[in-house]
C-alpha cells in the first residue's frame, strides 16, 4: 500500500508544512518553500529481521586518544582527538576558531600530515595568519574548496590525520537544495563528513560560527550529529577565551581550556587564577571567591561600586552575572543585613570578563557589596564562598574542599564558608563556618 503524501519545507530552516506557501511563517524568508523530495511514505511489508547480539559478549575498546601537542586543548578532550571523530568547533565570529584550529593543525602535523579546507579565507589570508603564528610545519595543506563531493574526494584519496574544515557555512551539496549556510545543507554536509571520517579514520575538526541569535544557521541544530563539541567562548573585547566541552562521546564533558589571546595567537593559561584576580592593591569593594570550571577552581575578583543615587531610581548594573541575581543580593543586604542600599547606584563587575552562572559567588558579591558601601578595604587574603538564600542564610556550594586548596595555593590565609562538612581543609588556611550573611560580614 502506497499513500501519497506530500510535504512542503522551508530550505532555509527545515520548518514543514502541508502546503505550499510563498513565505515561511517561521524564518520569515520569501519563496524559500518548496515541496520535498521523496516525500512519499511508503507502509510496507515487513522486511529482514536483523540479528542482534548479546552486550555481554561484545568486546569493548578504548577510544584511542591522541594527544595534539596543546595541553588545554587536549584537557578539554580528556586527552586528545579520537581517529575517526567529527569534533565541531562552534564560536562567535572573531573569537578565534581559525587562530585555534590553525595552531592544532600545527602541532599534528608533527605526527602526521594535516589537511585544512577553507572555504572562508584564501591560500594568502591562511599563509598570513600561520606566519603571524610562527607556524612553519611542512605538512599541513591547504584547500579552498566549498564543495563537499570534492572535500570527500580529497579525504578519500589522502590519508591525513586531521582534516579541518572552516567553516560548515560555507560548504554545500549540490544535491541538496538551498544555498550555503542553510540548514539542510548544514545537516547534509556535517553527516557526510561523518562519514567520511568513519570510513578513513581521520580526525575531523569541523567550524561553525554562531550567530548571535544562536539558532538561524547555527551549529546547534548540529550538535546530536557530530562526537564532539566544543564552543570558544569570551568577551570579544577581553583577552581570555575559554574553550568548553560540550559533548563528547569519548570522555567526559563540562571540562574548560583556558587561553589567552596574543599578538602571536591563543595562549594556554596553566593557573587561570592569577587572570582573574586584580593584580593592584586592596580597594574598597572587592572581595574573592573561588569558582569550579568544568574540573578545575579559580579564583575569581568580584568587584562593586556602591555610590549614592543622584536623582531618581537606583540604578543597578552587573557585568558579569545575570542582572536579577544582583537584585536579589541586594534586597537581601537591604532586608537580612540591614544595610542602606535603597538610594545607591550599584554596579558589580568580575575581573576579567568573567562570565559565572554559579550561585557560590553570592557572598563574595554581598561582601563587596557591603565593602564598597562602607568604603572599607576587605583583607586581601580572605576569601568568600557560599549561596545566599532569601532569609540571609548562606548556603552550601559543592565542592568546596577543592576550592579551598585553590585558595591555599595561592596565599590566602582566611576563608568564610558555609556550615557544611568540608573534608580536608589545607592547614595555611584557617576556615571560619557562618550561618548568616549577617555573621559572615561581621
Ligand atoms: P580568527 O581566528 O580569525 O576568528 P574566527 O575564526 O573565530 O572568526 O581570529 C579573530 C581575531 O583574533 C582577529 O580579530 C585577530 C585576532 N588575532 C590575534 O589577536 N592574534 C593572532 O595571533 C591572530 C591570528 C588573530
Ligand atoms: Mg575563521
Amino acid at each position: 500500500m502506497t499513500k501519497n503524501k506530500n510535504v512542503f519545507s522551508c530550505t532555509n530552516c527545515g520548518a514543514q508544512y502541508p502546503a505550499w506557501q510563498g513565505r515561511c511563517t517561521e524564518c520569515g524568508n520569501w519563496g524559500t518553500v518548496s515541496e520535498e523530495a521523496g516525500a512519499q511514505v511508503m507502509a510496507k511489508k515487513s522486511g529482514h529481521a536483523p540479528e542482534a547480539v548479546l552486550l555481554s559478549s561484545v568486546k569493548g575498546v578504548d577510544a584511542e586518544h591522541r594527544p595534539t601537542g596543546i595541553a588545554e586543548f587536549d584537557r578539554v578532550l580528556s586527552g586528545g582527538l579520537v581517529p575517526g571523530s567529527l569534533t565541531l568547533l562552534g564560536g562567535s565570529p572573531g573569537i578565534g576558531k581559525s587562530t585555534l584550529v590553525m595552531q592544532v593543525a600545527a602541532a599534528v602535523a608533527a605526527k602526521g600530515p594535516v589537511a585544512y579546507v577553507s572555504g572562508e579565507e584564501s591560500k594568502e589570508q591562511l599563509k598570513l595568519r600561520a606566519d603571524r603564528l610562527n607556524i612553519t610545519a611542512e605538512r599541513i595543506s591547504v584547500l579552498t574548496e566549498t564543495d563537499i563531493d570534492a572535500i570527500q574526494a580529497y579525504c578519500i584519496a589522502t590519508p591525513s590525520a586531521l582534516v579541518i574544515v572552516d567553516s560548515i557555512q560555507t560548504v554545500s551539496s549540490a544535491e541538496v537544495p538551498g544555498e550555503a549556510g542553510s540548514i539542510q545543507q548544514i545537516k547534509a554536509c556535517t553527516v557526510r563528513l561523518l562519514d567520511v571520517a568513519k570510513r578513513t579514520g581521520t580526525s575531523i575538526l569541523l567550524i561553525g560560527h554562531v550567530t548571535k541569535e544562536g539558532v538561524v544557521a547555527g551549529p546547534r541544530t548540529l550538535e546530536h550529529l557530530v562526537d564532539t563539541v566544543l564552543y570558544l567562548e569570551g568577551d570579544g573585547t577581553e583577552t581570555f577565551r575559554i574553550l568548553r566541552t560540550v559533548k563528547h562521546r569519548f570522555g567526559i564533558t563540562d571540562e574548560v581550556g583556558v587561553f589567552l589571546m596574543t599578538g602571536s595567537g591563543l595562549e594556554a593559561v596553566a593557573n587561570p587564577s592569577e587572570l582573574f584576580l586584580a593584580k593592584d592593591a586592596p580597594a574598597p569593594g572587592t572581595a574573592v571567591t573561588a569558582i569550579v570550571e568544568g574540573t578545575r577552581a579559580f579564583l575569581v575578583d568580584a568587584q562593586a561600586l556602591v555610590t549614592p543615587t543622584a536623582f531618581g531610581f537606583p540604578r543597578r548594573l552587573a557585568s558579569g552575572i545575570e542582572a536579577n541575581r544582583l537584585e536579589l543580593l541586594i534586597a537581601v543586604l537591604i532586608r537580612r543585613v540591614g544595610i542602606q542600599l535603597a538610594t545607591h547606584d550599584i554596579h558589580v563587575n568580575l575581573v576579567g570578563g568573567l562570565k559565572v552562572r554559579e550561585r557560590s559567588i553570592d557572598l563574595a558579591l554581598c561582601a563587596a557589596i557591603a565593602s564598597g558601601h562602607k568604603d572599607v578595604s576587605l583583607d586581601r587574603h580572605t576569601v568568600y564562598l557560599g549561596e545566599v538564600g532569601l532569609g540571609g542564610e548562606v548556603r552550601p556550594v559543592p565542592r568546596l574542599e577543592q576550592r579551598l586548596k585553590e585558595a591555599a595555593k595561592l596565599g590566602f590565609r582566611t576563608a568564610i564558608v558555609p556550615k557544611q562538612p568540608i573534608g580536608k581543609s589545607p592547614k595555611e588556611l584557617s576556615v571560619r563556618q557562618v550561618v548568616t550573611v549577617k555573621d559572615a560580614l561581621h
